[in-house]
C-alpha cells in the first residue's frame, strides 16, 4: 500500500476502506508517514469530507493507535460525558456526584489543560487536600463502592490524534467535521467509556459558532458512537453568555455544591438535569429521560446527591466540611464590583472574553507550567435578559491584585446593554439518534 494512492483516492472523492485508514494512522503514528502527505490527506478529507463507515474506521484507528483503559473490572455501564468547551462550565462537577447518587458509576479520567478557568480536576483541588494521584486498583475499588471517583490521565491514550491534530492546527484543516468527531470520539473510548453523552455548546464562546454546525458535529458524534457499539446522545446549548453565574475554580466548586442543594442557577440547573438524565437512560438506570429526570430531582430533593459529593470529596482526601461551609474555600483579597453604566437590559455578556478576563486574574492557565489561583474569579449578578439600573452591579470580581483596569476595560468591550431585552435559548436540540 502506498501513501500516495491513498491521497489521491480521497481527492478524487472516493471512500477509503478501513485498512486504507488503518495503514495511514499507523504509519502517520510511528513516523513512516511524514507530515507533508498527512497534511495533504487531512486537506482532502477537509473537501471531500468522510462516509460515516470511513467516520468510525478512522475513529477506531486512532483509539487502537495507543493504551485503551480497561474498566472492566467497574460494575455496570460507565457513561462518560464531554463537553465542547464553554466558559463557567460547572456541569461536570455536579452531574459526577448527581449521577452517581442514583447508581451509574461514574469513573472518569480528567486532565488539566488549558483554558479560561483550570479544568474540572483544578476546580476540584480547590477543596483543600482533595488529589487524583489514585492507583488503578484504587480507583476501581472506590467507583465500584461509591459509583464515583477521578482520576488524573494516566497512560498514552491516542497518540494518532496528539499529533493529528496538531498538524491540522497549523495546516488549516481543524475545522473539518469528520476528523473533529472522530478526534474527540476516539477519546472518550479510548478512555474506557460504554457510552457517552455529548454537550456540544453553540455561540460566542464555542467552537460552534451556529447551530446548523454545532447540530452536524453533534450528529457526526452520536452516528460514530452508536456505529462502534457506544450509544451516544447528544444536546446542543447555549455558550454564547457563561453557563451558570461563576467562573473561576473555587468558585465553581461554591457553585456545584448550592447546585446540589437544589439552589444553584437556573440554567445550569437545567442543563444539568437534561445532559442527567441522559446519562441515567444510557446506564439503563431508567427507561425513559422523564422517569431519569425524576430520579435526579429526588436525589437532589433528599439530600443525596450532597451526601454522594461530600463521600466523593473525602474518598480522595479533600476536605468535605466545605460543602456545609462553603465560606472555608480560599477566598481572594478584594471583591470589586463592576457596575452598570446606564439603565437598560444586558444584551450581551461576550462568553468567550469574560472568560479571558478570568485568566487575566488568575483563574487560567496560558501555558502548562502556569500555576492557577484557585480563589479568584467572576460572579455574574445579573446575566442577558436581565433589567439593570445605572450603578448596579452586574458582576463581582475576585481577585488578589488591587489594580485591575486592565480587567475592567476587558469586561468594558464584552458587556453591551440596550432598551429591548431578549433571553437566549439555553438549550437548543435534544438529539438521541
Ligand atoms: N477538540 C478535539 O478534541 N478535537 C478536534 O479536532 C477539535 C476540537
Ligand atoms: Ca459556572
Amino acid at each position: 500500500m502506498r501513501m500516495i494512492d491513498i491521497i489521491e483516492k480521497k481527492r478524487d472523492g472516493y471512500a477509503l476502506t478501513k485498512e486504507e485508514i488503518d495503514f495511514f494512522i499507523k504509519g502517520y503514528t510511528n513516523g513512516d508517514i511524514p507530515d507533508y502527505q498527512a497534511s495533504s490527506l487531512a486537506m482532502a478529507i477537509f473537501f471531500q469530507d468522510m462516509t460515516e463507515e470511513e467516520r468510525a474506521n478512522l475513529t477506531m484507528s486512532m483509539v487502537n493507535s495507543g493504551d485503551v483503559i480497561d474498566l472492566s473490572n467497574i460494575d455496570g455501564i460507565k457513561v462518560d460525558k464531554h463537553s465542547t468547551g464553554g466558559v463557567g462550565d460547572t456541569t461536570t462537577l455536579v452531574l459526577a456526584p448527581l449521577v452517581a447518587s442514583v447508581g451509574v458509576p461514574v469513573a472518569k479520567m480528567s486532565g488539566r489543560g488549558l483554558g479560561h478557568t483550570g479544568g474540572t480536576i483544578d476546580k476540584l483541588e480547590s477543596a483543600k487536600g482533595f488529589h487524583v494521584e489514585l492507583s488503578e486498583d484504587e480507583f476501581v475499588k472506590l467507583v465500584n463502592e461509591n459509583q464515583v471517583a477521578v482520576m488524573g490521565q494516566s497512560g498514552n491514550l491516542t497518540p494518532a490524534d496528539k499529533k493529528l491534530y496538531a498538524l491540522r492546527d497549523v495546516t488549516g484543516t481543524v475545522n473539518s467535521i469528520p476528523l473533529i468527531a472522530s478526534s474527540i470520539m476516539s477519546k472518550k473510548i479510548a478512555a474506557g467509556a460504554d457510552a457517552i453523552v455529548l454537550d456540544v455548546k453553540t455561540g460566542s464562546g464555542a467552537f460552534m459558532k451556529t447551530i446548523e454546525d454545532a447540530e452536524a458535529l453533534a450528529h457526526a458524534m452520536v452516528r460514530i458512537g452508536n456505529n462502534v457499539g457506544r450509544n451516544t446522545m447528544a444536546i446542543i446549548s447555549d455558550m454564547s453568555q457563561p453557563l451558570g453565574n461563576a467562573i473561576g475554580n473555587g468558585l465553581e466548586l461554591k457553585e456545584a455544591i448550592e447546585t446540589l442543594k437544589g439552589q444553584g442557577p437556573d440554567d445550569l440547573t437545567e442543563l444539568v438535569l437534561t445532559l442527567g438524565s441522559q446519562m441515567v437512560v444510557l446506564a439503563k438506570q431508567a427507561s425513559t429521560l422523564d422517569e431519569a429526570r425524576e430520579y435526579l430531582t429526588q436525589s437532589i430533593e433528599s439530600g443525596k446527591a450532597l451526601e454522594k459529593f461530600k463521600s466523593f470529596i473525602s474518598n480522595q482526601g479533600g476536605d468535605a466540611s466545605i460543602v456545609d461551609h462553603p465560606e472555608n474555600l480560599a477566598n481572594a483579597k478584594f471583591k470589586i464590583d463592576y457596575a452598570a453604566k446606564q439603565d437598560g437590559y444586558i444584551t450581551e455578556m461576550i462568553a468567550n472574553e469574560i472568560g479571558v478576563a478570568s485568566m487575566m486574574l488568575g483563574a487560567g492557565r496560558q501555558t502548562k507550567e502556569d500555576v492557577i489561583d484557585l480563589s479568584v474569579g467572576i460572579v455574574l449578578n445579573k446575566k442577558v435578559g436581565d433589567k439593570v439600573k445605572a450603578g448596579e452591579s452586574i458582576l463581582t470580581i475576585h481577585s488578589n491584585k488591587e489594580n485591575i483596569d486592565d480587567i475592567f476595560d476587558k469586561l468594558n468591550e464584552s458587556i453591551r446593554i440596550d432598551s429591548e431585552s431578549h433571553t437566549p435559548t439555553l438549550i437548543h436540540k435534544i438529539i438521541t439518534e
